[in-house]
């Protein structure tokens, strides 16, 4: 893992494998707070899904995740509970879900398509771009801390 630079509050990290992606995701979840919110961009085979499991490896979940796309919201038990959203097959932001109970509760919320249901998601989240770079397998993972509390995430994170 290799930072490429970093400027006004956002920090991007290289990653050159999938192994590579989800330990950023592991090692950044020692740093979440209950109630954390982090939302996911990147187009299909980004690696959206590879980062969450690396998220949920650093949370202490041994279970397998795997994409929630048909069930919308999973959920697993960790040292904080995660709750895994994929928001890609939502018809529409309407349909209610009870979102609003996962962003408050006591576990850390990951969204995947977080486009598709932004009108509910909270102002204060982590936003991580997830983007193919050049060459093969590798891809830039950007994250921009919105609220007090994602900056000091992300400066945790980055001088750990
Ligand atoms: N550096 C990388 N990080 C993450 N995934 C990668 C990387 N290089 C190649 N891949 C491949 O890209 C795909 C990412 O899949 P996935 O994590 O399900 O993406 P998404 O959830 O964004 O659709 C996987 O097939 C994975 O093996
Ligand atoms: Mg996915």
């Amino acid at each position: 893992m290799i930072v490429k630079g970093n400027a006004m509050n956002t920090f991007t990290y290289k990653s050159h494998s999938p192994e590579e992606t989800m330990a950023v995701g592991q090692a950044l979840a020692h740093f979440f707070h209950p109630g954390d919110v982090i939302t996911l961009e990147g187009d299909l085979g980004a690696g959206k899904t590879h980062f969450t499991k690396g998220i949920a490896k650093g949370l202490g979940i041994t279970r397998v995740v795997n994409s929630p796309t048909f069930t919308i919201i999973k959920e697993y038990k960790g040292l904080l509970p995660l709750y895994h959203m994929d928001a890609y097959r939502l018809e529409s932001e309407e349909e209610d879900l009870g979102f609003e109970e996962y962003f408050t509760g006591e576990g850390i919320t990951v969204v995947e398509w977080p486009s598709k249901i932004e009108s509910i998601l909270p102002d204060e989240k982590l936003v991580v771009t997830i983007t193919l770079g050049e060459e093969a397998d590798t891809r830039s993972i950007r994250f921009t801390p919105v609220g007090n509390r994602y900056i000091s995430l992300c400066k945790e994170f980055e001088n750990r």
